[in-house]
C-alpha cells in the first residue's frame, strides 16, 4: 500500500514537472530576455524606442506588401483556381497596389490525377506563367515567387528539364537570397529561406525541408547584412517546425527578423485557420492559409517601422489594416520602436476597396472617437490622444464602408505598455515551434523496434493460440517468422531502412509492419 502510494507520488511529481516544462517551452508571451538587438528599442524612453518620426496625418514612412501562398495551380482539380488567381493578379493587386508580393511556394500542384502520386506537369507551369504574363503583374509590382515542396517533386537535379520553376517562374532563383526594398525613409530586408530538397524526392518524402551547413552559413551572412536595414522580414515555404537544420537551428538564425512568413501547412484541413506564434527570441512566425482551397492572402505594412498585417479573403471588400496603434498580440518590443505609438498624433488605417471608401468609423473601448479622414492613397487618419490609454489593454474598433454599400468591422487589442504582449494559443505554438522531425524520428525508431520485436518474438516464442481472431494473425505472423526467406528479408528491410539513411535526411516512418 505504502509502495503504491509512493509510486503515485513520484508519478504525480513527474507529470507535474513534464507539464510545467511543456507549458514553459511553449510560453510565447513577451519576456525582456527575448531582447537581442538594440537593447534600447525595448526601453520605451530610450533613443530608438521613441525617436522620431512619429505616426501623424501624412502618407509618409509607410509601405505595404502582400503575401500569397500555396496556390497549387492544377490541371485536374478546381477549374476556378487559375481564373481566380488571374483576377487576384489583375484586380486585387490593382486595388491594393502593394510595393511587392511574396508568393511563398507551391505555385503548382504537381500531383497525378488520383491525387496520390506526384509529377511535374509543364501545362500547370505554363498556366502559372500565362497568368503572370497576361495580368502584367510583374510590371505593376515586384513579384517574388519561391519554390515549395510541390514545385520540387521528382526533380533529380536543378538542371533537369522538368525543373520548370527555372523556366516559368518570375524569380527563377533557387536557393536562399536577400532582397532589399529601398524607400526614401529607409531600407527593408526580405530574406528568403529556401529549404526545398535537391534532388526533389517524390511525395510524401519532402514534407520536411532541409538546410545544410553551407546553406545556414549563407543565411547567417544575410542576417549580418540585414542589420543595416531598418527592419527585416524573413520568408519561406516551410514552417520552421518542418525544417531540419544544424544546431543552433534556423529559428536562431532569423532572430533579427521581426517576422517569418510561411505557408506549407495550409489551414491543416480547416483545423487551424490561424497559425501564428512567437519564437524564443521574439520573431513572429506567421503561417498563411492557402490560396488553393481557401483563397487566402495577407496584406502587411511597415508604418514608421512598426509591422502590422491582416489575413484576408479574396474578393471580400473592404479590406482593412489598422497600422497605428498596432495589434498588441504581434508586438516585437525587441526590434520595433514601440514608443512611437505613445507619441503618435493620429490613428492610422489602411482601407482598400474596389469602390471608393465612404466612411471610416473609429471607436476605442466602445466609445466612438469620430470618423477618419482620407490622407492620400488608402490611408485614413484620425486625431487621438494616446495619453488616455497608457495603462492596460484596450480595444480599437474600426468600421469601414465603401460607396457600394459594403462594410466590414475590424477590432483589435492594443497596448501602450511595452511588456504587455499576450501569449499565443498552445495548439498553434505546438504546431509551429516543435521540431517535428524529432518526433518523426522517435516514431520511426519505435516502429522499427516494434517490427523487429514482433518478428523475433514470433520466431523464438511458443505461441499459444486461443482466441479466434488473434489466433489467425498470430498464426500468419508465426509462419512468416519461421520461414527463413521471409524472416531474414523482413529483418534486413527493417534494419536497412533504419540504418542506411542519408546522414541528415529526416526519417520517414516507413510502415513495414508485416
Ligand atoms: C530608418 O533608419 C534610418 C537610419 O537609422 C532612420 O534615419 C530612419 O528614420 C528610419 N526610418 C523610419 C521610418 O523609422
Ligand atoms: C539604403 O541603402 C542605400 C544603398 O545601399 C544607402 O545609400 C542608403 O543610405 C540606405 N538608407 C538608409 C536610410 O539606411
Ligand atoms: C548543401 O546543399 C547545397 C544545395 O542543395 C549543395 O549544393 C551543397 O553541396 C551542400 N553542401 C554540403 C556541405 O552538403
Ligand atoms: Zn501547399
Amino acid at each position: 500500500m505504502l509502495k503504491l502510494f509512493g509510486a503515485l507520488v513520484v508519478l504525480g511529481l513527474a507529470l507535474a514537472f513534464i507539464t510545467s516544462w511543456v507549458l514553459d517551452s511553449y510560453d510565447t508571451a513577451w519576456h525582456p530576455k527575448r531582447s537581442i538587438r538594440h537593447p534600447s528599442a525595448s526601453d520605451g524612453d530610450g533613443p530608438k524606442g521613441s525617436a522620431p518620426p512619429f505616426p501623424g496625418d501624412q502618407l509618409n514612412n509607410i509601405f505595404w506588401f502582400v503575401q500569397v501562398s500555396d496556390i497549387h495551380i492544377s490541371r485536374f482539380h478546381d477549374p476556378k483556381r487559375t481564373p481566380d488567381f488571374e483576377r487576384f493578379c489583375t484586380h486585387t493587386i490593382d486595388v491594393i497596389k502593394p510595393a511587392l508580393v511574396l508568393a511563398t511556394g507551391d505555385l503548382t500542384d504537381a500531383k497525378t490525377e488520383s491525387k496520390v502520386g506526384s509529377l511535374q506537369h509543364e501545362v500547370e507551369w505554363q498556366a502559372y506563367h500565362n497568368v503572370l504574363k497576361k495580368s502584367r503583374v510583374m510590371e505593376r509590382t515586384k513579384w517574388i515567387d519561391i519554390r515549395g515542396n510541390h514545385d520540387a517533386f521528382n526533380i533529380m537535379s536543378l538542371d533537369s528539364v522538368n525543373n520548370y520553376y527555372r523556366k516559368y517562374s518570375a524569380n527563377q532563383k533557387v536557393g536562399s537570397f536577400h532582397y532589399v526594398h529601398t524607400t526614401p525613409f529607409g531600407n527593408y530586408s526580405f530574406v528568403c529561406v529556401d529549404a526545398t530538397l535537391t534532388p526533389g524526392p517524390k511525395r510524401p518524402y519532402n514534407f520536411f525541408g532541409i538546410l545544410n551547413q553551407t546553406q545556414m552559413d549563407l543565411l547567417n551572412k544575410f542576417r549580418a547584412e540585414s542589420l543595416t536595414s531598418n527592419q527585416s522580414i524573413w520568408f519561406g515555404h516551410y514552417t520552421t517546425s518542418t525544417i531540419v537544420s544544424p544546431s543552433p537551428g534556423v529559428r536562431d538564425t532569423m532572430r533579427s527578423a521581426v517576422a517569418y512568413l510561411c505557408g506549407h501547412l495550409h489551414t491543416l484541413g480547416g483545423l487551424m485557420p490561424v497559425l501564428h506564434s512567437r519564437h524564443p527570441h521574439g520573431t513572429l512566425e506567421l503561417e498563411l492559409g492557402d490560396w488553393m482551397d481557401n483563397r487566402r492572402f495577407r496584406v502587411l505594412a511597415f508604418d514608421h517601422d512598426l509591422l502590422s498585417f491582416s489575413d484576408l479573403q479574396f474578393e471580400q471588400w473592404p479590406a482593412v489594416l489598422i497600422t497605428n496603434p498596432k495589434d498588441a498580440q504581434y508586438l516585437h518590443p525587441g526590434l520595433e520602436p514601440l514608443g512611437r505609438i505613445r507619441r503618435s498624433t493620429h490613428i492610422r488605417i489602411l482601407a482598400f476597396s474596389e469602390a471608393p471608401i465612404a466612411t471610416v468609423h473609429v471607436s476605442i473601448d466602445g466609445e466612438p472617437l469620430g470618423t477618419g479622414r482620407a490622407a492620400g492613397g488608402p490611408l485614413h487618419v484620425l486625431l487621438w490622444d494616446p495619453s488616455r490609454y497608457l495603462a492596460g489593454l484596450h480595444t480599437i474598433t474600426v468600421k469601414v464602408e465603401d460607396s457600394a454599400g459594403r462594410s466590414v468591422v475590424r477590432e483589435q487589442h492594443f497596448t501602450l505598455e511595452d511588456t504587455l504582449s499576450p501569449s499565443f494559443g498552445f495548439a498553434q505554438s505546438f504546431i509551429l515551434l516543435t521540431d517535428h522531425y524529432i518526433l518523426g524520428r522517435a516514431l520511426f525508431i519505435f516502429t522499427v523496434f516494434l517490427n523487429v520485436g514482433v518478428l523475433i518474438a514470433f520466431r523464438f516464442l511458443h505461441v499459444s493460440s486461443s482466441r479466434a481472431f488473434f489466433s489467425q494473425i498470430c498464426v500468419s505472423l508465426h509462419l512468416i517468422s519461421k520461414m527463413d526467406l521471409f524472416y531474414y528479408s523482413l529483418l534486413m528491410l527493417n534494419l536497412c531502412t533504419a540504418l542506411a539513411r542519408e546522414p541528415q535526411a529526416p526519417a520517414a516512418p516507413l510502415t513495414t509492419i508485416v
